[in-house]
């Protein structure tokens, strides 16, 4: 079982500990707790030690008391400290290395990660002092979670209120229990969004994707630890944290965009490419001419880059995955799809207007493979790319 050390310095928001200890033992983890002793006036010992089931090491508990717990063993003893609330005056202390009382004689002595949950008055948070103070606690590695804006107890309102504790237990939880990463050292190559065909330098083709799913896909790969390129059209959506954004506009950019970023371990194939582009594109606008008929479009087919890539050879990904947006006929269309583009996966979604999927936040797909297709319920496009993402590091590590 994870231990936590718990600090409980003397703010408004300490009664919240309370409700984070429960949480902490309802999440599974042991919680110990230390007070300073301002924190006495906000919550009581006894409460304390009523939620955690643990002895509470309040400010007067005696550092020098071989046959109890030294401060040194706390620390030791504890996977992780937080200290919630965290007030300016423990921060200075932490970040000017005072240790005059348990609490902070703790955190100066512990080798042990350390989380705070600021809380203070506005003008305490956003004093030149404070913020100093947090830049060099940051600086030393120390993880910080919130303070949250809005309404405080002093009447005011800004930075400064403290997280709440499910956040705190997220922070907590995310610290205790490093991610898994699977595909940690792997390169996977993500298209996402439409391409956008040009009929003159102010006109082009376009359609509905908006690439969510694609972006989804990528941010989760980037999670299980991957680095990701997106080769992106042009959409609205904010670029995922942590992977390399290529930006194109037509298909013809996409794939030379995928091809530079080559080698790849994988590539998902998930943006809405125009399957045609004009072929009589011009370099200037075209004018309406009085009485003059509209322009024809002649359009020629783009090339497929999902089937460019995973065409056999020295340079195809181990595994590539493609989409395969139906109205009609899904699987036998989506099946037939994997063999002709030669796509190790297919992730197939009706496409029908009514179902919402297409610009929507939801998706519900099937997943056609080489041992045949399964249905997935319909799921958040996040929840859908972080199974994708896992069933990715999955063919690779039996690859
Ligand atoms: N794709 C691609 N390049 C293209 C067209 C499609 O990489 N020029 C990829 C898409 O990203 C998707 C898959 O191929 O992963 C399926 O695209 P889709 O448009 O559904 O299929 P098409 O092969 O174009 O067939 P159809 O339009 O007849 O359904």
């Amino acid at each position: 079982m994870k231990r936590v050390l718990l600090i409980v310095s003397g703010g408004i928001a300490a009664f919240k500990a309370l409700e984070l200890i429960r949480l902490l033992r309802k999440a599974g983890l042991s919680v110990v707790c230390a007070t300073t002793e301002n924190a006495e006036q906000f919550v009581t010992p006894l409460s304390l030690q009523a939620l955690s089931e643990n002895k509470v090491y309040g400010a007067l508990f005696s550092l020098t008391d071989e046959s109890e717990m030294g401060h040194i063993q706390l620390s030791r003893s504890a996977d992780l400290l937080v200290v919630v609330p965290a007030t300016a005056n423990i921060l200075a202390k932490m970040a000017a290395g005072i240790a005059d009382d348990l609490a902070s004689t703790v955190l100066l002595a512990t080798d042990k990660p350390v989380l705070v949950a600021p809380a203070m008055n506005v003008r305490m948070w956003l004093h030149p002092a404070t913020q100093a103070n947090m830049k060099t606690l940051a600086g030393r590695g120390v993880h910080i979670v919130g303070p949250d804006e809005g309404a405080m107890a002093c009447n005011e309102f800004g930075p400064g209120r403290m997280a709440e504790p499910p956040a705190i237990l997220a922070a907590i939880s995310a610290l205790l229990e490093p991610p898994v990463r699977p595909l940690l050292g792997r390169h996977v190559l993500v298209t996402s969004g439409p391409t956008h065909e040009p009929i003159d330098p102010v006109r082009y083709i376009a359609n509905r994707s908006s690439g969510r799913q694609g972006h989804a896909i990528a941010a989760a790969l980037v999670r299980l630890g991957a680095r990701v390129t997106l080769v992106s059209g042009p959409v609205g959506v904010p670029d995922p944290a942590g992977a390399d954004v290529v930006r194109v506009e037509s298909a013809r950019e996409m794939l030379d965009a995928c091809q530079a970023a080559l080698p790849a371990d994988a590539a998902v194939f998930a943006a809405a490419v125009a399957d045609w582009r004009v072929a009589n594109a011009t370099d200037s606008k075209i004018k309406k001419q009085p009485g003059a008929a509209a322009p024809a479009l002649e359009l020629v087919p783009n090339p497929d880059i999902l089937a460019t890539i995973a065409a056999a050879g020295p340079r195809r990904p181990q595994i590539v995955v493609g989409f395969a947006a139906e109205t009609d006929d899904l699987l036998a269309n989506a099946q037939s799809k994997l063999i002709r583009k030669n796509a190790d996966f297919i992730v197939a979604n009706d496409v029908s207007p009514e179902t919402g999927i297409m610009g929507g936040t939801e998706n519900a797909v099937h997943l056609i493979g080489p041992n045949g297709s399964e249905e997935w319920p319909r799921l958040a496009k996040d929840a859908v790319a972080q199974r994708l993402a896992e069933r990715i590091a999955a063919a690779l590590g039996q690859a």
